[in-house]
This record gives structure tokens, sequence and C-alpha cells, in this order.
């Protein structure tokens, strides 16, 4: 190194140029220190402080760029008809996007070839703002209410006594919760472990809102198909892929970028008009259900190419923060009960783990919008979002001395109008086991030998009155599900027939006739 390079000068972050970076200042050769040795000091208290928490779930993820190309149209419309969000609204339209890839239950050094839901989280950095699309590659969830996912991911997570995941606390909680039969089967399936993040697929799953110019909306679940192909591993594939490196998934990615072989993903919108929808045994706002493609057609919207890596991953990843609350104009939350939850929790705990100003950060920042506010302080706050010419002794709206003002784009929204008491319910419509069928009897024999391998497997270290549980709502979904898990772990349907439903469990006609079944 050139060592009169002025460039190179290491220095503190005071600017103070550092002349001996290998020895604390000490009395004599040999000690004490001294406590003024301020490059010291602040070297080693940085360096404790170079971590922040990990995300309570996702922790594990990789970040990296390109942009979403519109095709202008949503089926044979103009976007417009659905929507006034501009990013969809040109064929050709580029927006710039930063993608976050993930894991959820394992920590953040953990195996990214784990059984386990991916993470398919796209911040859009629009010209109106900043659009956080925060998906998973499983187009269904474990619950429809947010009030329940502490407890699903506490079940999921390693034992509080023990810190190891362990099969008996996840399928108790599963046992007791029959709307996870739909993700679960999903999940136990060969889809349960993507064989890198290119090659899955990515979904919304909960339930939003377009609105168009006149204010109407309709209600909307995302699609994202990767142009790579789907690709799966075994368990055996798995277990030797994580035996090898427990960044299989990055690793993957970033190279392939670095390689110049840029990842696609198709982006689809299913639509829905904005009400109960009565002719349906299910409910459009429950995430436990996907929409039949062939009642709910896919509409192609957009193409996203993915093309750069981060420069960093500490500020790029770990410090991006996305959220189901951050939309644009043209883009609306549902009453789907999860989303709502999910919409409060992500920027809550973003100021935890991030801190109160974590959207003054370079990959959180509104990069194609104006940002002009009136916050002020903060910890790490490093300005103000001041309007050119505005003037800085007002941060306070409304003034009549040249502060900020209001838009004057509010734009028409026609909501429906709701009445009704206060209430904590389920929603009616639950019918828990019949997507799930459906899901069992479209996979092809040699998915069906994986999902039971893998169910029976797991199922096989529980206690007997979880297993029998289980092996009830199995064959509550299918016959053959419930059979061959139970003769994997030693349960016969008969020895489970008698069993009653779940306290307070709501079952449909075809549930109750299938339990009749059994007996
Ligand atoms: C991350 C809460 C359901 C997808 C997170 C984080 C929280 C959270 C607290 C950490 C965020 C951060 O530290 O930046 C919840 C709650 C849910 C819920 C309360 C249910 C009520 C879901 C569902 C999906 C999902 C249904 C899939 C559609 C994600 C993704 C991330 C994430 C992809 C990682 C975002 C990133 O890469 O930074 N969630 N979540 N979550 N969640 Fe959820």
């Amino acid at each position: 190194m050139d060592r009169d390079d002025p460039n190179r000068t290491l220095t503190n972050r005071q600017g103070h140029p550092i002349t001996n970076n290998q020895s604390q200042r000490t009395v004599g050769p040999r000690g004490p220190a001294t406590l003024e040795n301020y490059h010291f000091l602040e070297k080693i208290t940085h360096f404790d402080r170079e971590r922040i928490p990990e995300r309570v779930v996702h922790a594990r993820g990789f970040v990296c760029y390109g942009d979403f190309e519109a095709t202008g149209m949503i089926g044979d419309k103009p976007a417009s008809a659905y929507t006034r969000a501009k990013l969809f609204q040109e064929k050709g339209k580029k927006t710039p996007v930063a993608i976050r890839f993930s894991t959820v239950i394992g920590g953040r050094d953990s195996s990214e070839a784990a059984r386990d839901p991916r993470g398919f989280a796209v911040k859009f950095y629009t010209e109106d703002g900043n659009w956080d699309l925060v998906g998973n590659n499983l187009a269904v969830f474990f619950i429809r209410d947010a009030i329940k996912f502490p407890d699903v991911i506490h079940s999921l997570k390693p034992d509080p006594v023990t810190f190891r995941q362990e099969p008996n606390r996840i399928f108790d909680f599963m046992s007791q919760t029959p709307e996870s039969m739909h993700m679960l089967t999903h999940l136990f399936s060969p889809r349960g472990i993507p064989a890198s993040y290119r090659h899955m697929e990515g979904f919304g799953v909960n339930t939003y809102k377009m609105v168009n110019a006149e204010g109407n909306t309709v209600l909307v679940k995302y699609h994202w198909h990767p142009r790579q192909g789907i690709a799966c591993l075994t368990a055996e594939e798995a277990e030797k892929v994580q035996g090898k490196d427990f960044g299989s998934a990055s690793k993957d990615l970033y190279t392939a970028i670095e390689r110049g072989e840029y990842p696609q993903w198709d982006f689809y919108v299913q639509i829905m008009e904005d009400h109960e929808h009565p002719e349906l045994d299910w409910d459009p706002l429950d995430d436990t259900k996907i929409w039949p493609e062939k009642d709910f057609p896919l509409h192609h919207v957009g193409v996203m190419t993915l093309n750069r890596n981060v420069e960093n991953f500490f500020d790029e990843n770990e410090q991006i923060a996305m959220g189901t609350g951050v939309l644009v104009d043209g883009l609306d939350f549902s009453d789907d009960k999860m989303l709502v939850g999910r919409t409060f929790s992500y920027s809550d705990t973003q100021r935890y783990r991030v801190g109160t100003n974590y959207l003054q950060l370079p990959v959180n920042r509104a990069k194609n919008a104006k940002v002009a506010t009136n916050y002020d302080g903060g910890q790490m706050s490093f300005g103000r979002d001041l309007a050119p010419g505005a003037n800085p002794h007002v941060n306070f709206e409304p003034s009549i001395h040249n502060g900020l003002a209001e838009s004057d784009r509010d734009a028409p929204n026609n909501p429906p109008e709701i009445h009704g008491r206060l209430t904590r319910s389920v929603l009616e419509r639950r019918n828990d086991y019949a997507q799930a069928r459906g899901r069992f009897c479209t996979m092809m024999q040699w998915e069906r030998d994986d999902l039971i391998l893998n169910m029976g497997t797991l199922l096989g270290d529980c206690e007997r009155d979880v297993q029998e549980r289980m092996v009830w709502h199995f064959l509550m979904v299918h016959d053959d599900y419930g059979t061959r898990v139970g003769e994997m772990i030693g349960i016969a349907p008969e020895d489970v027939a008698k069993m009653e439903p779940l306290p307070g469990q709501v079952l449909t006609e075809d549930d109750t006739r299938r339990m009749a079944n059994l007996g």
C-alpha cells in the first residue's frame, strides 16, 4: 500500500488520522492502559454495537436489486380500469425494486436449505413513494387472524428450555389449529424446500385492494412466477446441501447475478369484485385459502428482473425494512384480519430493531419521490426532510409562514360503508379441509409420497395425543393422507374414528359426512 496516498489514510469517525492501529496507549510498554485512548474506545465500542437485533422472524435473508417493467394491462383492459397506481399504467414503464428473500424460522446464520416458508419481499421505489409487497413463496398461511401470530411462531421457533425446534411443540399447536392443514400440506410437500431463491414462486398471500381514478375498488391477490422454473429439494438432498453450506440460496443468487444471469419473475394479479361473495364456501379475506385460478384467472401485469447485488450486507440487508402498511395511491388494504395485524407489526418491530429514523436510511428512503415531513429528531436523525425553499423555522402544519402543506391530490375512494357491533369473532366460512384436499388430489404420486414421508417422519417424534389429532385432521382432508401418515406412526383410522371435533370447531356438511365415515 502507498502510505503516502492521503485518500487511503485510516481515520476514526471524527476524521482524525490514525497513526497506530496496533497498540493501545499504555503507561509503559506493559500497561496499565489509559482511559483517554479515544481511538481505541471508539473502535471497540463501535464493534460492541455491530449487531442489531435480528428480525424476530425471517432473520436470514439476502437482498438484491433490479426493476419491474409493467405491461400496462390487467387482463384485456388497461390497468387504469382497476388501479390508478402509476407504476402499472404504461406498457414498458420501469420502476426500480429491492427484493429480500429469506427463510422464516431459523436465526441469522441458519440453514437456507431448511423446510420452511421463504420470504419474498419486494420494495418498489415508485414516483409516488415506496410500495412494499411482503410475500412468501407459498400461497397460503398457517392462521387467519393476526392475534395468533406470536403463538404459531413460538410453536415453530426453538423450545424456550432446550432451544431446539421440537416437532411435538409444532404439532401440538397445529393439531389445535385446523386452518393450518392447507399450509402444512404445502410445506411438507416437495415445495417446502425450494432449491434456491431463484427457483421459487412468490405470493402476496393476503388480500389487498386496487382503487381506480373513480375511486372504485376491487379485491386483489398478487403472484410472482419465476421464468427460471420451480425447483425444490427432497429432505435427503437438502441434508447434503446444508451439510456443506448453510448459505446455499444466497450464494446461488449472488453468483448468478455476478455472472450476468439475471433472474426474472412474471407478475400476475387475480381480481375479485369488492364484496363478501356469499356464493363462495370460503371467505375472500381468509389467507388460508387460494382463489382458484379457473374462477379468478391470473392477469399478467409485468416482469421483474434482478440485476444488481448489494454492496454491503449490513446496510442493505439487515437494515432494509419492509411492511404491509407501505402502499401507494391506487393500492389499498382489505379487511383481511392478518393483513391489518401485519401492518401494525412491521413498522413497530422496525422502530425497535433498526431505530426511530429507519426510514432515513438509503435503502429505505423513497428514492423516486420527494420526502417532505415535519418529523424532527429522534435517535440517529441525520437531517430534516425540508422542501426546497421551505421555512426551516416551521416544523408544524398548518402554517401561513411558508411551511409544508397537504397535497391537493386527494383522489376519490369509495370503500364500502361498514356497520357492526364490536366483537371477537372467527370468519364464518372456514372450510378448513377442502382446499387442502384439493391440493393433495392435484399432487403427483411422488409428491404425495414425499409429503407423507416428511410428515410421518416429524410426527413420529411427537406424543401420542398430538399424533392422533393430526391423523384425524389428515383423514378429514383425505382418506389416503390420514391412512398413510397413520401407517407410518402406528395409528389406524379406527384408532381416531371416535374423536370429537375440536372445541368450537365448525364443520361443513361435507366434513360432517367424512367424520361419520371415519366411524
Ligand atoms: C417479516 C410479523 C405474517 C412475510 C416479519 C417481521 C415481523 C412480521 C415482525 C420482521 C420484520 C422486520 O424485522 O423487519 C408478521 C405478523 C404476521 C405475519 C404479525 C401475521 C399477522 C406474514 C405473512 C407473510 C409474511 C402471512 C407472507 C405473506 C414476511 C416476510 C418478512 C416478514 C417476507 C421478511 C421481510 C424482510 O425480508 O425484511 N413479519 N408477519 N409475514 N414477514 Fe411477516
